[in-house]
């Protein structure tokens, strides 16, 4: 049994997808099983994870199964990921295409709000770890990944908007859990993202931080804005295959904060919650 980790903030850029996949290579590593769903039409994720779409042998997406309305469909729609190697195999996908912005429409469906939770039904039960991957929005994409969810995480840039976009995040998720047929949804942890020494506002807002969401919330360590975290995703590989050795470093942060999340699920009486 595994848990689902739902990853959020109603701000883009904030590094959520750099985290959903660069999390999943940490735990995959460290030789767990990780799922990675897509619920972002922007499908960075799924592209970043080597996954194709061939349009000349179409195979169902995140899409499909919830279009489905089925108990368990979400099956037909799991993929190894693109990525060779021992982490690649311990990484599997429910990927997004651009054609996820038409389920936004069927938000006041009925039922609709649960569709993800019913597709996903089953399907994570030998994954340790499901990674939602949202996008920058608290709109109906990310209602039905927090009604799927055992557990929320939100990653932050230390800039004024994304603290803001991260205090709307956790405030959705404490005022309408309920209201997603989720009440027992907490948000458990901040990622602390693409922070620059240099830059004097940074430091302002990560000072900020313990306060606004609590000091044992804030996890450690905080991740640089370094360029090989860029080129990776950009190329789509996992960080340690770029073989430069900061690199390897942005990699060991990530596994550091990947041992963070599995005691933070832990701490929360969250792992193995499904
Ligand atoms: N720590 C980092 N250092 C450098 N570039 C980063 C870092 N985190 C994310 N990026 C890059 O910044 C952009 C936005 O990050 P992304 O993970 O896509 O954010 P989100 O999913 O929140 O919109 C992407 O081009 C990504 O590769
Ligand atoms: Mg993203």
């Amino acid at each position: 049994m595994g848990t689902r980790v739902v990853i959020g903030n109603h701000k883009g850029g904030s590094g959520k997808t750099a985290y959903v996949v660069n999390t999943a290579a940490a735990l995959a590593a460290a030789g767990k099983r990780v799922l990675v769903v897509d619920l972002d039409p922007q499908a960075n994720a799924s592209r970043r994870l080597a996954w194709r779409f061939d349009p000349a042998n179409p195979v169902p997406t995140v899409s499909e199964a919830i279009k489905a309305d089925a108990v368990g469909v979400a099956a037909d729609a799991v993929y190894r990921c693109g990525w060779d190697g021992e982490i690649g195999d311990g990484i599997d996908l429910v990927p997004a295409r651009f054609d996820l912005e038409n389920r936004i429409s069927e938000a006041g469906v009925v039922g609709a709000g649960t569709r993800l939770r019913k597709a996903l039904e089953g399907v994570d039960d030998a994954h340790d770890v499901t990674l939602l991957d949202c996008p920058p929005s608290l709109g109906h994409l990310t209602q039905m990944a927090l009604a799927a969810g055992d557990v929320a995480v939100c990653t932050v840039e230390p800039e004024y908007d994304s603290v803001e976009g991260a205090v709307r995040y956790r405030d959705f998720i404490t005022g309408r859990g309920g209201d997603l047929g989720n009440p027992a949804l907490s948000l458990i942890g901040f990622v602390v993202s693409r922070t620059r020494a240099n830059v004097g506002a940074h430091a302002y807002q990560i000072g900020g931080l313990p306060d606004l969401f609590g000091a044992d919330r804030v996890w450690s360590p905080h991740i640089p804005e370094q360029a090989q975290i860029k080129d990776a995703a950009d190329a789509g590989v996992p960080l340690r295959q770029l073989g430069h050795p900061r690199a390897a470093e942005m990699a060991g942060i990530y596994d550091e904060l990947a041992k963070r999340l599995v005691t933070a699920l832990t701490a929360a009486g969250k792992a193995g919650a499904r």
